[in-house]
């Protein structure tokens, strides 16, 4: 069983500082227990003032040179593109906090191709829980306004994949593939935070909080870390759906 705790905010600058105390405290309870911190950033748009956050004023609040940082997802474009998640946090949170590359387990996309991509990942993976004994301590989502989250997105293959950790999705809709870990290791986390921001994410919220469970539709309700803790950070205008009565 896990726990489920929701906050509201009134809007991402104002969220940003809770999810970045929340994940302050999740790494200095896992440096003090485990002598290291294991999270998996997100990408997309949501998580940069968080990221520009911590870089700027908690760099003193755990022991940045004890974590290890991994990526959700990835696109399948070179780590220096636009459109790269490793990019966006390598430019607003390791490279500010001065991160030991050999401490930024990246998706290598350059590699041949995508399978090729995602089963180097998933070794990466192995190796380090192996060595570590543990899966994440944070795993730290988005959620798309059609309730993916990581790549993980409606009516795609990666929604039932149980065995792999690291799998290439097609994603129709997007007429791409996209690297995803999969919901196995989400589910596997210590800690989930989904970090949601803005009206046009306000459905998804409502699905996955309140809505029938329909998972293959609202892959965000996939997501039950069995013996974690799992945070919705949201703002109002994310929240504006949600019965409030019920919290
Ligand atoms: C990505 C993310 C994805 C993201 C959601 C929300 O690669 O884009 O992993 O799951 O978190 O799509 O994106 P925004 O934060 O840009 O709204």
């Amino acid at each position: 069983m896990f726990e489920r705790q929701i906050l509201i905010k009134r809007d991402l600058d104002e969220l940003s500082r809770p999810a970045a105390d929340l994940f302050t405290t999740i790494a200095r309870e896992a440096i003090e227990t485990h002598e290291n911190f294991c999270v998996a950033l997100s990408g997309g748009s949501t998580p940069r003032h968080l990221y520009s956050l911590l870089a700027a004023e908690y760099s003193s609040a755990f022991d940045s040179t004890r974590v290890s940082f991994f990526f959700n997802d990835e696109r399948n474009v070179p780590a220096d593109s636009t459109e790269s998640n490793y990019r966006m946090a390598n430019e607003t949170l390791l490279g500010p906090l001065g991160i030991d590359p050999d401490r930024v387990h990246r998706w290598h996309t350059e590699l041949a191709g995508v399978d090729e991509v995602a089963a180097e990942y998933e070794n990466e993976l192995k190796r380090h829980f192996k060595q570590t004994g543990r899966r994440f301590d944070l795993v730290l989502l988005g959620l798309g306004n059609d309730a993916h989250t990581a790549s993980l997105f409606p009516r795609t293959a990666a929604l039932h994949e149980n065995e792999r950790l690291a799998v290439a999705n097609w994603v129709e809709k997007l007429d791409e593939y996209r690297l995803t870990i999969t919901f196995p290791v989400i589910n596997s986390a210590a800690n989930v935070i989904f970090l949601v921001s803005g009206k046009e994410k306000a459905e998804a919220v409502a699905r996955v909080l309140e809505g029938e469970r329909r998972p293959e539709e609202f892959p965000a309700q996939f997501v039950n870390p069995e013996n974690g803790t799992l945070y919705f950070l949201l703002d109002e205008a994310a929240a504006s759906l949600l019965n409030r009565n019920q919290f």
